[in-house]
């Protein structure tokens, strides 16, 4: 009789082969033995140790929003989520163009177009940092820059120093990949600034990446050139290469200045992730990059081809993304991306002005990204335990969704989104009034003080 052997060619080409080779089939007993019984299948142990926080803190909330009042989310790091704020017509456009040429429907190497990494180099290189396309990776939105970045450097049982409060998707990344997450404190009333000293004394043997998110999510901080000065002096000190999320790069208030690190840096080797996401205003569209700075060859051929060889798991961002990338990079207009900053500025001074003459709530001016972190004095609000149980029930009460920032590892605060329409912000803003006004208590000391 016949048997059939089948091969696999790369991308689902399927040979089939015919031989006349006589088969005989004799089962071993023993073998039967170690057959199943029954079925059993389960979760993998990665599965289990891959945790969201804001998906387990959200889900585990009682959201029950008041029937008399429409639901304002400012919960949503998604600048699409209201229609107010579109992408331009340049970005739009040079799409359609790259879905009309036919030329981006095929595979594309793991690591991006040639052509459209040398894009991306060309947009931010500079000739402190000079970039050339075999600089940088394309990858499937910042997410999967940051994950290669992280796969790349980090072995099981190493460690990265995450900022606190910071975005989740590190320490979700990193604890499914084996690799213990140590904390760092940023200052609130230094804007934000990272406790140097606490980041330096977390630094073992064991480190094997800096992770620094600037401008910062949930923060809306940016960090100045003396400040980024001293981060990489730490990072040079104790050998340390940096991730930095520059996913917010240049979003930023007018009078205030980004400076991406990698210029600043004479000897630290830096992945930079950013991508379209947040200043393009396409979260959806997926494309994301890592930018390679190893001006002193310290990461060497060895980290590129890592990260080569990782990008070769799933093959990079979508290919017509990548066509459209030229255009949407050298045609967008100046006028667009100040049009969104004016009115991310403009919707966070509202909402700062409006919160922080609230009795019990201290909001930190942003100065840039799409966020403003507000503190609630908690001893004042004793009706709730926690930052969890206040914006659980302002939803209840007030239909207003503010995500509690424990999501951030960062209790007694919330986060609040900027990019909703203004209408919807002074709302909001009204109602989380009303709510402070209905729960705050003075403490009995401060009563006293009243009193006299
Ligand atoms: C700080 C930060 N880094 C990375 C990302 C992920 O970006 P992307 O949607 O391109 O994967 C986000 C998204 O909210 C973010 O806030």
């Amino acid at each position: 009789c016949f048997s059939y052997v089948i091969i696999y060619l790369h991308y689902g080409v399927c040979l089939i082969y015919a031989s006349s080779v006589r088969t005989h089939v004799n089962v071993d007993p023993a073998k039967l033995k170690s057959l199943r019984q029954r079925w059993s299948v389960k979760p993998s142990e990665m599965s289990k140790k891959t945790l969201n926080p804001i998906r387990a803190i959200v889900d585990g909330m009682k959201l029950t929003p008041n029937p008399e009042k429409p639901m304002i989310a400012l919960s949503i790091g998604d600048p699409t989520v209201f229609g107010n704020l579109p992408t331009d017509d340049t970005v739009l456009q040079a799409m359609k163009e790259a879905i009309d040429s036919h030329k981006y429907n095929g595979y594309a190497p793991s690591v991006g177009y040639q052509k459209s990494r040398e894009v991306v180099a060309d947009f931010y290189s500079c000739p402190e940092a000079p970039l050339d396309g075999k600089d940088v990776i394309l990858t499937s939105g910042c997410s999967q820059a940051i994950e290669l970045a992280i796969s790349v450097l980090c072995n099981p049982g190493d460690n990265i120093l995450v900022p606190r409060p910071g975005f989740s998707l590190y320490k979700t990344l990193a604890v499914s990949m084996g690799i213990q997450v140590k904390h760092y404190n940023l200052l609130p009333e230094k804007s934000w600034e990272i406790d140097l000293q606490h980041l330096e004394s977390l630094i073992d043997d064991k480190t094997a990446c800096l992770i620094v998110n600037n401008p910062s999510n949930p923060c809306g901080s940016v960090f100045s050139r003396e400040h980024l000065h001293k981060i990489l002096s730490v990072a040079s000190r104790n050998c340390i290469p940096i991730l930095a999320d520059e996913i917010y790069g240049d979003m930023v208030f007018p009078g205030c200045d980004f400076q991406p690190l990698a210029p600043l840096s004479s000897d630290v080797p830096i992945l930079s992730c950013g991508g379209l996401a947040k200043r393009w205003l396409v979260p959806g569209w997926r494309m994301g990059w890592i930018l390679i700075h190893d001006r002193n060859d310290i990461f060497g051929t060895a980290i590129r081809e890592g990260l080569v060889k990782l990008s070769q798991r799933i093959l990079g961002p979508c290919t017509v993304v990548q066509g459209a990338l030229e255009s949407i990079l050298n045609d967008t207009p100046p006028e667009f991306y100040q049009g969104t900053i004016s009115f991310l500025k403009s919707n966070s001074e509202i909402c700062y002005s409006e919160l922080s003459t609230v009795p019990g709530l201290n909001p930190v001016m942003p100065s840039g990204a799409m966020y403003i972190m507000v503190g609630i004095e908690m001893e004042h609000f004793p009706d709730f335990q926690n930052d969890v149980e206040f914006t659980e029930r302002l939803v209840t009460e007030q239909s207003v969704f503010c995500l509690p920032a424990t999501a951030f590892e960062y209790p007694n605060f919330f986060r609040i989104v900027v990019t909703v329409p203004e209408e919807m912000m002074i709302e909001a803003c009204i109602r989380i009034r009303e709510f402070c006004a209905r729960h705050y208590r003075p403490r009995s000391q401060d009563s006293h003080e009243l009193d006299q």
